[in-house]
């Protein structure tokens, strides 16, 4: 009679050939993932910005109203924001720059979206020392590029906000957005 080993008879074998101290194995192993995860996620979710925060982080804005010609100033992250509807006359004027030419060269098309070419979008914040440019509001001086001209210290924009004269170094900031629908903005 063949001899039997004690360790097989101590755990038979299960369907399939999987013994129960495996199914103890996979069983803490499995434990341990959840553990890991329950662990983890409180960490990540804690790094997640929160609601209020997301809210600041992006806003909506409704463009519609604003005609041809006309722009509007609102406020992002606590910073001032222009956005302006060019007419076809200041988009032409835009174009019309050898960018050469300029102290930060870009054209209306880099600082505008495909299809929105009319639409321009930028901080209110002059990249010299930060004051607020005129222009955006109705009957203020929009500079000798009718752009947006900075009191400060006397720098003009023109109609792609871009630095054409004074002492700022570079055109106005265009900030991460995107159309939502023909006439909503979401900025941020
Ligand atoms: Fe605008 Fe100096 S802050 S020109």
């Amino acid at each position: 009679m063949a001899a039997v080993d004690k360790s097989e008879q101590a755990e038979p074998a299960a369907e399939g050939g999987i013994r129960r101290r495996d199914f103890l194995n996979i069983g803490a192993a499995a434990a341990g993932g959840v553990g890991a995860v329950a662990f983890l996620f409180p960490l990540i979710n804690q790094m997640n910005p929160s609601a209020d925060v997301l809210a600041l982080a992006q806003i909506d804005v409704d463009v519609g109203p604003i005609q041809a010609g006309q722009a509007i100033k609102t406020m992002w992250r606590k910073q001032p924001i222009f956005i302006r509807n060019l007419t076809p006359a200041e988009q032409a004027a835009a174009n019309a720059v050898d960018t050469g030419s300029l102290r930060d060269p870009q054209t209306l098309d880099e600082r505008t979206k495909e299809g929105h070419r009319n639409w321009l979008i930028t901080l209110g914040v002059c990249t010299h020392l930060g004051c607020v440019p005129l222009g955006a509001a109705e009957g203020e001086p929009k500079g000798e590029f009718g752009g947006y001209f900075c009191p400060c210290h006397g720098s003009h924009y023109d109609t792609a906000a871009r630095i054409r004269k004074g002492p700022a170094p570079r055109n106005l900031e265009v900030p991460e957005y995107e159309f939502i629908s023909d006439t909503s903005v979401r900025i941020g």
